[in-house]
């Protein structure tokens, strides 16, 4: 059963102590991450925190080290009707 989050659903974990954020329609918890990501913790917050961060990853050409450091985050998928 895979879980489906709104990004209602997601806004609400928008701090470093519980942060999640949405990467092509899947949804993350990160918190875990947060400290140890190599671009600051502060972009993190401030920019993907409860968010649809999509854009903003791929701006970057994160490498497949970062895209494979997602998966074991992966908690749910974003509901497909809201944007
Ligand atoms: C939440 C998911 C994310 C993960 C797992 C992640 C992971 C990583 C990793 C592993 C690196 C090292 C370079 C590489 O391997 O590509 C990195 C660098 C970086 N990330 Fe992220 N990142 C995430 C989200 C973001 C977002 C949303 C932004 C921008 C708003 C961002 C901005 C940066 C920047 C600017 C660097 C470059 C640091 C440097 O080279 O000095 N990251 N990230």
């Amino acid at each position: 059963m895979v879980n489906i989050y709104t990004l209602k659903d997601v806004s609400k974990h928008n701090t470093k102590e519980d942060m999640w954020v949405v990467l092509h329609n899947k949804v993350y918890n990160v918190t875990a991450f947060v400290p140890a990501h190599p671009g600051s913790e502060d972009i993190l917050i401030t920019r993907a925190a409860g968010k649809d961060a999509t854009e903003a990853f791929e701006d970057i050409n994160h490498s497949e080290l970062a895209r494979e450091t997602l998966e074991q985050f992966m908690i749910g998928q974003l509901h497909e009707d809201v944007s």
